[in-house]
């Protein structure tokens, strides 16, 4: 079986994550979303980063062209995990994968630590604006800084397993 792991990463959590994953299925082909050159694949993890609710334009581009495949996804992002927006980028991503008739396995996410640069902007903001620092936002920064940590690639790896025993579930 032929395997991708592909991801896009501007700051490098979720290049973190594709290389977790490709730890647990080393006999994957793992690049970058600029480095593919064909989707000649039985199954493809593809990962990105989150911007607006939804994969970054790079993944978003890719996964547009993906179709009528075993794909499972992942991505990181700066919202808490357990929150509603984690859940709209969720559907988001399943919803875009699935509109190509993909046979859309499963998916595995995590926070990743929100560039510097970014929280630099943030703070420039008037308190009027809805992305300006507030204690709740600052505090989510924070909790952000640390991840992914060693229990997020554990889980990764763990997921990138599960994907594969699915998958010969299913044959
Ligand atoms: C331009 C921009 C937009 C972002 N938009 C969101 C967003 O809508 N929701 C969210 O939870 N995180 C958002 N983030 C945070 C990133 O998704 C998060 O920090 C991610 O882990 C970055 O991954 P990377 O290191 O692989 O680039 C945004 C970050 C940037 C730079």
């Amino acid at each position: 079986m032929k395997i991708l792991i592909t991801y896009s990463s501007q700051t490098g959590n979720t290049q973190k994550i594709a290389k977790s994953i490709h730890s647990a299925i080393p006999e994957a082909d793992i690049l970058s979303v600029s480095e593919i050159i064909n989707l000649d694949y039985d199954l493809i993890f593809i990962g990105g980063w989150i911007d607006r609710a939804t994969f970054d334009e790079t993944t978003l581009t890719l996964a547009k062209q993906i179709f009528d495949k075993n794909v499972a996804y992942f991505f990181t992002l700066g919202a808490y995990p357990d929150s509603d927006h984690a859940k709209d980028c969720i559907n988001n991503i399943k919803n875009l994968l699935k509109e190509n008739n993909n046979h859309v396995i499963g998916g595995y996410f995590c926070q990743g630590a929100i560039a510097p640069k970014l929280i630099a902007w943030f703070s420039t903001l008037t308190s009027d604006h809805k992305m300006a620092p507030s204690e709740e936002r600052i505090k989510r920064w924070e909790d952000a800084k640390s991840h992914p940590n060693k229990e997020d690639l554990k889980k990764s790896k763990e997921f990138a397993l599960s994907i594969l025993n699915k998958l010969n579930q299913n044959k």
